[in-house]
């Protein structure tokens, strides 16, 4: 699986460009089995980086079309991914306001505080990413996933790190879930029983006080029966000192970094797990599936460099050229995402 990964090719608005739809029309022909896009946009107030994926309006629905069939025309199968950024939007990309949380607290790299949404700001959120589900489903998306990792919203409520409320919305496990359940409910409803919903969700979230496997496990227990067809593993938030996207992965050791994670999640749940960090060789990948600490592996700085890496694969290549050297992150300094490693 082409794990989310942001690229900055969207226009200045949102919307699909050629060169997106170019990019994901090679992924296609590349030989993923499933493609999830780059987050997208569910609410204006959710900006998390320039040039993201936007599905926050009817408008957008025609160029996600032409992005999905393109992707369908080479063979592909492709999801989108939904997101609200929270307290991690710059207060740039909002028009000088401050981000939207659970809570008020320091960010150092908004340099600011997030401020605590109201009770009818969490409403309009949980009915964005309802309408932007629906438009998933009107835009030919095969499936949707909820962007629940990474100290996003969803994330930032379900983890006792950033939720510090005392409502509905916090306080406990039980509460802290809600925001996630009321958002799974609202899209299930949107998109139907039949369309599969999937989410990426930390399993730890590798700061003191933050979300950890067990905790983790439980939530996806209670999201599952609300209609979940897959949960995808990943972990990190950007305060955190071992990244969600680890530098310098060379040994087969360092690679599937989750996969603990993995095989507690495939021990306990009876839906497919897909797991992603930090997959690099065939041996690796093939080793996670056999020992079942996943049914999926999800890849994505790989595919930055070598968009046609699991037809390589297929064809007998051992390992992923991709060196994590995460200059490819570096959203700020590059004009759009990709190998830094290879001369344009
Ligand atoms: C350039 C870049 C952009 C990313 N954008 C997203 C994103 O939009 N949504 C998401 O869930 N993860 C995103 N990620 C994280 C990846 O999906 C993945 O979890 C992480 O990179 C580890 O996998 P890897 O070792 O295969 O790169 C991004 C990663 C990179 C390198």
């Amino acid at each position: 699986m082409r794990a989310a990964t942001y690229e900055k090719l969207a226009d200045a608005d949102g919307r699909v460009t050629d060169r997106l739809i170019e990019l994901y029309e090679a992924i296609a022909r590349g030989g993923a089995g499933l493609i999830i896009t780059g987050y997208a946009l569910v609410h204006p107030s959710g900006r998390a980086t320039p040039r993201m994926l936007s599905i926050h309006a009817e408008s957008f629905i025609e160029g996600l079309r032409e992005l999905t069939d393109s992707v369908h025309r080479e063979g592909g199968v492709i999801a989108v991914q939904l997101v609200h950024g929270g307290r991690y939007c710059p207060p740039l990309l909002l028009g000088g306001k401050p981000p939207i949380a659970p809570s008020e607290m320091y960010d150092r790299f908004t340099r600011m505080n997030s401020r605590a949404m109201t009770e009818a700001e969490i409403w309009t959120v949980i009915d964005a990413f309802a309408d932007a589900a629906w438009r998933a489903r009107a835009a030919g998306f095969d499936a949707l996933e909820l962007h629940a990792a990474h100290g996003y919203l969803i994330s930032s409520f379900l983890s006792p790190y950033t939720n510090l409320r005392d409502d509905y919305w916090g306080g406990d496990e039980e509460r802290r879930s809600h925001f996630a359940e009321e958002v799974l409910k609202a899209v299930r409803n949107a998109v139907g029983s039949d369309y599969p919903v999937l989410i990426k969700i930390n399993a730890d979230d590798l700061v003191e006080g933050g979300l950890k496997p067990d905790e983790s496990l439980r939530y996806i227990r209670r999201l599952e029966p609300l209609g979940l067809d897959a949960v995808e593993i990943s972990g990190g938030v950007r305060e955190a000192r071992v990244k969600t996207i680890r530098p310098d992965i060379h040994r087969p050791e360092e690679e599937a970094y989750f996969r603990d994670a993995g095989k507690l999640f495939k021990d306990n749940l009876s839906l497919p797990v897909i797991l992603t960090g930090g997959m690099r060789s065939r041996d690796v990948m093939e080793g996670v599936l056999e020992s079942k600490e996943a049914d999926l592996v999800g890849i994505s700085r790989p595919l930055i460099r070598e968009p046609d890496l699991p037809n390589l694969m297929r064809e007998g290549k051992e390992k992923a050229d991709c060196i994590s050297c995460n200059k490819c992150t570096r959203f700020n300094k590059i004009d759009y995402v990709r190998c830094m490693q290879i001369k344009e």
